[in-house]
């Protein structure tokens, strides 16, 4: 039987870690060539040369995704390699302290949008004229549940996220005519380093263990727990694949009930 995404050539940003490392493992599983990138570059290439021992044909390339040229030039090298580009995994992002917004600085708020707004305009911005002069193609930017709902002390996070779901809904529109399809997907807390990162930081201030700090955000959830990564990207690869031919501008919610409530 095929595999869903044999011989597609998917880019994911981010993918030394978390969501972009599993969904690396799961994309070359369904018989994907891989682009990855990551601006953690030791950590990328641990995840490439597992991913070639296992059989999958993979171009990495270390990257930050705020800076213009280095995206530009890692997509270059991903067609270069494999002739074309079938979807794009725009997953890099970063958090910030958990705190009122008087808290942050403006540096923060640069941070913030040059790391998870602007990295996904500028992928964006380099994976549509390949998509468009191939007249088919699949982009799925990573947002958050807080780029759906006010998150209190992620305010800046939130921001950045909105303003990929606003990215997502335009593009899509521009490009619906195209071929191209463009969703985001909202993830709630999921149990990645950057979830166990914020555990220890808000945690600590409260005196509490990791374990304590997740028990804490786990209660806010509908279903009571944080997802397993796992659990995103199994919807990350269905949002992407051929067969869903008739979703775009979507901002998809995988959240436990979250932003339901
Ligand atoms: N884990 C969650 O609960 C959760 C929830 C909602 C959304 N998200 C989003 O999912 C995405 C992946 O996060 P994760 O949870 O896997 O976190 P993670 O920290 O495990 O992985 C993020 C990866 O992005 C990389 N990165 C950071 N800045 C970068 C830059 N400037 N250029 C290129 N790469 C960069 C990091 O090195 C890391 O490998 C992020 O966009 C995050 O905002 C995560």
């Amino acid at each position: 039987m095929d595999k869903m995404f044999q011989d597609r050539v998917v880019m994911i940003t981010g993918a030394a870690s978390g969501f972009g490392a599993l969904a690396a493992e799961k994309f070359a599983a369904q018989g994907a060539k891989l682009g990855l990138s990551d601006i953690n570059g030791a950590q990328l290439a641990q995840v490439a040369t597992a991913l070639r021992l296992q059989g999958a044909a993979v171009v990495h390339d270390t990257v930050d995704v705020s800076d213009e040229a280095q995206v530009a030039s890692h997509i270059g090298n991903i067609t270069q390699a494999f002739g074309t580009l079938d979807v794009g995994v725009n997953n890099a992002g970063i958090g910030h302290d958990v705190t009122p917004l008087q808290n942050l600085s403006t540096d923060d708020f640069d941070r913030m949008m040059n790391v998870n707004a602007k990295g996904v305009f500028l992928c964006m911005k380099y994976q549509i004229p390949m998509m468009q002069a191939a007249g088919s193609g699949a982009i799925l930017n990573v947002a958050s549940a807080a780029g759906l709902v006010g998150a209190g002390h992620l305010s800046l996070y939130a921001a950045a996220k909105h303003a990929v779901v606003g990215m997502t809904k335009a593009a899509a529109d521009e490009n619906a005519k195209r071929g191209i399809r463009i969703n985001a997907i909202c993830p709630s807390f999921s149990a990645t380093p950057m979830v166990d990162e914020m555990a220890d930081q808000v945690g600590g201030r409260a005196g509490l263990s990791r374990e304590e700090a997740l028990g804490h955000i786990a209660s806010r959830i509908p279903m009571g727990r944080v997802s397993a990564p796992d659990e995103v990207v199994q919807a990350m690869l269905w949002i992407c694949a051929p067969d869903n031919s008739f979703m775009t501008g979507q901002a998809i919610a995988i959240d436990g009930g979250l932003t339901a409530i």
